[in-house]
Formats: C-alpha cells, structure tokens, sequence
C-alpha cells in the first residue's frame, strides 16, 4: 500500500523525481510548474522539440523563456531516463482518425515507453482527455505487460485532466481548479498534494477516475453544443434575414442567456473531445443523437460560410471564375500558433472548389506546417486587390488594422466577411458585409 505522506516528502527533499511525458501545450507548463518545486525529468519522442527546449524555447509559443528560469528539469528524449522517476504524468496528444474514431496510438505508446520504465511502487497519472474508462482499461493493461508488474499492488494509476485554453494568458494552470483522481485512496492523496503544490487555485478531489475522465469531455462537449447552436441559429436567421449578433445582444440582456457565438469549431479539444464520448457512448448501444447532432453542424460550417459567400458574390454579379478571395487568419482560433484540426483549412478548401482564387495569411501559422498538413500555400502578404476578404481567424493584428487598411484589399465593389462578427461596429456606410 501506498504511503502517500512518505512518497510525498522524497519528491519534495528531491530523493526522487517526477517525469513528464509529452512536452507540448498541455504537458510542458506542467513540467515546468512541478520543476519549480521538485526534480523533473521532461520527455518527448521529438528529438528537434527537446533541443529547442534545453534552449528555454516553447515549440507552441505559449510560453516566455522566463517560465524556464529557476526550473530544475531535465529535458529529454530518451524513455530510458524516464526510469529516475516515481511519479510519472503523461500529456500527450489523443486526437481522432479520418473516420472521427479516437486515435489512441499516442496515448499507448507513451504508456508503453513509462510501462518499461516502471517500478514498484511507482504512480502514473494521465492529463490527456480520453472517454471515461480509458485509463484502466487501455493503459493499464499496456503498463502491466510492459513493467511485468500488477497494478493495484505493484503500481497505481491517477487521472488529471488539463483545462488550459491556448492564448489565453489569465487562465493558466496554476489558476484553474485543478481536478484529481486516483484508483484507490492513497494515490487520490498523493496526486492531490503534487498538484496543490502547485496550483494556487487548489484541487478538486473526484470520487473516482472515471468520474474525473467524464468530467473533462463534457466540459467541452457542452461547449461544442452550445456553438452548435449559435451555428444553428445563424442559420436560421440568415434565412429571416436578421442579424445574428443583434439578437443575441437582445436575448443576453436575461440574467441566465449563456453566452456563446457562432464561428468555426476546429483545434484539439472541442471539435475532437465529443468524439470521444460518442465512441464510448455507441460501445455501450446508446445513440448519442444530440452529442452527434452538435458534431454534424459545427463540421458543416467551413461548408456553409463558403456557400453563403460564393452566394453573395454571384449577387454582386461577381464572374467565380475571376474572382478573388483573401482569407485573415489560417489558425483555429485567434493569437495562436496551433493549426491542428483548423476548419479555415476547410473554408479554403470549400471555397477553392467553386473555382474561385483562394489568398491565405497568417501572422501566426508555420506556412511549413500549413504545407504539411493541408497542402495549403500561405502567402506570405496579400497582393492586390480582392473581391471578397473574409477574417476567418480574429488575431489581434486584424482587429488592429486601420480600416483604410482594409479598403486597399478590396475591389471597388466587394464583399467583407467576418465569421465571428470581430469587425461589425467598424464598417463604413454602404460596405457589402456578411457574418454568422
Ligand atoms: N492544447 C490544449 O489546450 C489542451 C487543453 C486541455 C487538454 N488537452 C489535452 O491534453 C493532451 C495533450 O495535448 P497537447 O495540446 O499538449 O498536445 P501537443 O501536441 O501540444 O503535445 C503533445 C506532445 O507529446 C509528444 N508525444 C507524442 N507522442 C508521444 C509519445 N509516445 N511519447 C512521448 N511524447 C510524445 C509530442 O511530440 C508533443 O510534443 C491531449 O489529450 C489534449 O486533448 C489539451
């Protein structure tokens, strides 16, 4: 059995060490964070991302080289050095394949790298968001037959889930209540006190793993349900012929409207998470039918807003053939670097089908990165004059645009589309505008 106080005090007199698996968004604040108070042996299997970081770099750009200072940490990629820790914490990506399954082939081979590396009486906790379940059932088995030893006796697992937002610099880890799990009392105990170590705003102790897994993917579920909805709604009142941002600005004005707006859900969590669960719901025979129903919409949209553009110009009397669009921003949300999941790829892609001639800018995606995962050229600046200019993507550098800025885009006659209505109390009298 577990002695969570005397396991605590040898990480904290640094007789022993926490290691962290997966450095990106999620697991290198944390690594960093726990190296302020304890001896941390970071691990990545990206070679180039583990030299950036000996050099106090962040690959995702989150984090300033301040953050490394006063760290006692050990970056690596080596599993092998994964062996210097007890209490080991996995962050790595759990995205879903072409078919909207999970893709857990990450999350198991970061569980088979630190199975090898298990001792006896070693904890392992899991940040990465999976269905409830996925932590006993498919990680543990992969640590028992790659430590050879039993969990429950030999080893316990713990679960903590991450709930930072990229680009957001006022929720950051040590600010969010921190949820913590555990598979039997002493490694609830002793997650808590590693993670209240360093998380001002404290831990929140769930009755069980499963219960702490649910509780991550239906915070983002019902985010995802909620943009479906505003989605929906745009919908219907594009058809009505009503702005979108007017009605919600009325209806907002009750005391317990939430407050949610339509746009593009793409990235690693909300558009990816639900899938999660309804993978899991459908293993158990029950049809996740609203869960599924919100995927179905907000997928849809890149779809929609190119339909409702192309729509537009030919009223303009635009010629497909010759016309000419820039899209602002190719990231999947504003101020960050992260392209993965970007439904703008899709809105190219859409657009790019009615034959029109696509422009797209960002001061903040890897055009590299752009090339690699959607074969999509960035230019590197507009150039000329377009019929249509559509800020897909707020970053603050295009909400801090001159407007005159903004006119030397556009053709005497043209369209300003702005997905998420960043740019409606700015627009002269008479600008050909559509937004959700
Ligand atoms: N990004 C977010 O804001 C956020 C927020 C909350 C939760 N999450 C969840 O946290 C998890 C991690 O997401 P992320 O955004 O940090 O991903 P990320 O892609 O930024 O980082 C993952 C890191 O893991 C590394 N990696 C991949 N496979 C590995 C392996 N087998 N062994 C060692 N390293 C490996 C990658 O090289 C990468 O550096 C996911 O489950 C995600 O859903 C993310």
């Amino acid at each position: 059995m577990l002695d969570a106080a005397s396991f605590y005090d040898r990480l904290a007199r640094k007789e022993a060490a926490i290691s962290v698996t997966g450095l990106g968004y999620v697991g290198l604040p944390v690594a960093l964070e726990l190296a302020r108070k304890f001896c941390v042996v970071g691990f990545d299997v990206k070679p180039e991302r583990v030299e950036m970081l000996r050099r106090q770099e962040d690959p995702s750009a989150e984090l300033e080289a301040a953050a490394f200072a006063g760290c006692d940490i050990q970056f690596t990629a080596d599993a092998a050095d994964l062996q210097k820790a007890t209490f080991h914490i996995i962050a790595v990506p759990t995205p879903i394949d072409k078919h909207a399954q999970p893709e857990l082939r990450p999350l198991l081979a970061a569980s088979a790298s630190v199975g090898r590396a298990l001792k006896r009486g070693d904890v392992v906790v899991y940040e990465s968001t999976v269905y409830p379940g996925c932590t006993e059932e498919d990680c543990v088995p992969i640590l028992e037959q790659e430590s050879g030893l039993k969990f429950g006796t030999d080893f316990t697992v713990g679960y903590s889930p991450e709930r930072i937002n990229p680009g957001d610099r006022e929720h950051t880890l040590t600010r969010i209540t921190k949820v913590v799990s555990g598979s039997d009392a002493a490694t609830l105990e002793l997650v808590s006190q590693v993670y209240g170590a360093i998380v001002e705003a404290g831990v929140y102790r769930a009755s069980s793993i499963k219960v702490a897994e649910a509780a991550k993917i239906i915070e983002n579920t019902q985010r995802d349900l909620n943009i479906a909805l505003m989605n929906e709604l745009a919908m219907i009142f594009g058809k009505l012929g009503i702005n979108t941002y007017e009605v919600l600005a009325a209806a907002g004005t009750k005391w317990n409207f939430l407050k949610f707006v339509p746009g593009l859900v793409g990235g690693h969590c909300i558009g990816v998470d639900p899938y999660y669960l309804t993978y899991k719901a459908r293993a158990l025979g029950i049809d996740p039918a609203v869960i599924a129903a919100g995927r179905r919409i907000n997928d849809g949209m890149p779809g929609y807003v190119a339909k409702k553009v192309v729509q537009r110009l030919i009223k303009m009397d635009k010629d497909l053939q010759h016309a000419r669009i820039l899209l602002l921003g190719a990231t999947f949300k504003e101020n960050v670097k992260d392209i993965r999941n970007s439904k703008v790829a899709d809105l190219y892609q859409e657009l790019a089908a009615y034959c029109v001639a696509v422009d797209i800018i960002d001061p903040h995606a890897s055009p590299e990165e752009m090339h690699e995962e959607y074969g999509i050229t960035l230019s590197p600046a507009p150039s000329g004059r377009y019929d249509a200019v559509i800020l897909a993507t707020p970053h603050k550098e295009y909400l801090a645009m001159p407007w005159a800025e903004i006119e030397a885009l556009l053709q005497p006659t043209a369209l300003v589309g702005d997905l998420k209505g960043a740019w409606k109390d700015r627009l002269p009298a008479g600008q050909a505008y559509w937004s959700l």
